[in-house]
């Protein structure tokens, strides 16, 4: 008999929601006595998480698992965010296809007798191995009912299914207790939640109460709907010392006939008063953004209201895609009519418009004092994020892992500061 102890290595593709599904399924092998490698070839299964909402994360699954085919004995599971149309070229490179809410069934597919985990749990419930000692993430729901017209998540993920909020407040609460000081909450759209429950709380109310937990902490959440967006969250992200003042809003196009096209549901004006609102309210405060260029008819004129959108609203940060067609999408079935050329060339100007900004709003901050959760330690520096979201870094010869320190801010880059701890 093999007595060796079995080892997994975790492929983790995409968003915040497949790290935080890595965390049970960490829990779940970790609960059959198999080890986690960072090395790849030491490993007897390889998990991947996949992220399909665009064609290259796909493309990547495919050229990396060519390497996997050499190896004798290996067992390759695939997860994660999958469509239903690349199933059956899946089926032929992984040994398993699992659905990520049936992650519990692992110790099966593995032949491996289990009821540590019970099979008919929600399995955002399974109580997480977290990544990090610092920083963690919290799903309040999973799924998504808006049906952009570009997008697969509520193919691969399903509707959406909020956590109990007494299920939540119970990890913040033990997570505090942990020396955690930064909270995540995460859903597709976290202003949703809890619309699926009955006499639940929403989200404001929720935020409320994970904010009045006793501790010292950073709440954070991601992302929230523009559509969704009440001036009852305003207020309490305004109002409460604990959520940071950083807001992730994604608008995708600036220009009303593409958001029509896109589902979205809402109209660059209604865009614009939220970030209003949000500035008169929230002061100082981060905003960043998704956007997608090239969607399926996007003429030159439509993409210059995305230009002047970003030249009003003056963004720290964004992420900019160029459109991708996904099959079993809505604007699948419109012809991808932009050249990749013409694509790269909207995201370079997009690009070009935030470098310019981020660095004015980073400039803006030299001299004065950010306080800063201190998250890594690389060299001679430190490494952390400010309450809102810039990345600072310092030197120090105390350890700081982990605490909140208060940094004067000497020089600015386009996304990064760096300063010395404040004296006295
Ligand atoms: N739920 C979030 C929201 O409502 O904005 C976004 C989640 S989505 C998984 C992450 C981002 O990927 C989107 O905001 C969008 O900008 C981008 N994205 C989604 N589908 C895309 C596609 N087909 N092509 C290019 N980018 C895409
Ligand atoms: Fe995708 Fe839209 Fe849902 Fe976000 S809100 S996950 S973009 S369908
Ligand atoms: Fe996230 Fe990609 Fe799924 S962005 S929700 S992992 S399709």
């Amino acid at each position: 008999m093999d007595n060796k102890q079995k080892k997994y290595y975790l492929w983790i593709l995409g968003c915040q929601m497949n790290i935080a599904d890595a965390e049970r399924i960490r829990t779940i092998l970790n609960s059959i006595n198999y080890l986690e490698t960072n090395i790849e070839k030491d490993a007897d299964v390889i998990i991947t998480i996949a992220c399909s909402v665009k064609q290259s994360g796909i493309d990547r699954i495919f050229g990396k698992s060519k390497n996997w085919k050499k190896r004798k004995n290996l067992i390759t599971i695939l997860t994660g965010c999958v469509v239903k149309e690349d199933k059956p070229k899946m089926e032929k490179i992984f040994n398993h296809l699992i659905n990520i809410h049936e992650i519990n069934k692992l110790p099966r597919l593995l032949n491996i007798e289990s009821d540590k985990i019970s099979p008919s749990r929600d399995y955002l419930e399974i109580l997480p191995q977290y990544s990090d000692k610092i920083k963690a993430y919290v799903p309040i729901s999973n799924g998504c009912n808006n049906f952009c017209t570009y997008c697969v998540v509520p193919n691969t993920r399903g509707r959406e299914k909020s956590r109990s909020s007494e299920n939540i407040l119970k990890e913040c609460k033990e997570l505090i207790k942990n020396g955690y000081k930064e909270i995540t909450l995460l859903g597709q759209n976290v202003n949703s939640y809890g619309l699926d429950l009955k006499n639940d709380l929403s989200f404001p109310e929720l935020l409320q109460k994970v904010n009045d937990l006793e501790g010292s902490f950073w709440l954070r959440f991601s992302t929230s709907h523009p559509k969704d967006m009440s001036d009852e969250l305003i207020e309490v992200i305004a109002n409460n010392k604990n959520i940071c003042n950083y807001i992730h809003l994604p608008v995708q196009s600036g220009n009303n006939d593409v958001l029509k096209k896109m589902n979205r549901n809402y109209t660059k004006e209604h865009y614009l008063e939220l970030i209003n609102k949000l500035k008169n309210k929230i002061n100082p405060l981060f905003i960043s953004t998704d956007i997608i260029v090239g969607f399926p008819g996007e003429t030159k004129k439509q993409f210059k209201d995305s230009i002047k959108l970003f030249k009003k609203v003056k963004f720290d940060m964004a992420y900019i895609s160029q459109y991708s067609p996904r099959q079993g999408t809505g604007s699948f079935k419109l012809e991808d009519n932009i050249s990749n050329k013409e694509k790269k060339k909207r995201k370079f100007k997009l690009d070009k418009i935030l470098k310019k900004d981020a660095l004015k709003n980073n400039k803006k901050i030299i001299s004065k004092t950010l306080k800063i959760l201190v998250d890594r330690h690389k060299n001679e520096y430190y490494y952390g994020k400010s309450e809102t979201y810039r990345d600072v870094r310092f030197k120090s010869n105390k350890n700081l892992l982990g605490q909140f320190v208060k940094i004067k801010i000497l020089k600015s880059t386009t996304f990064s500061l760096e300063g010395e701890i404040k004296k006295g």
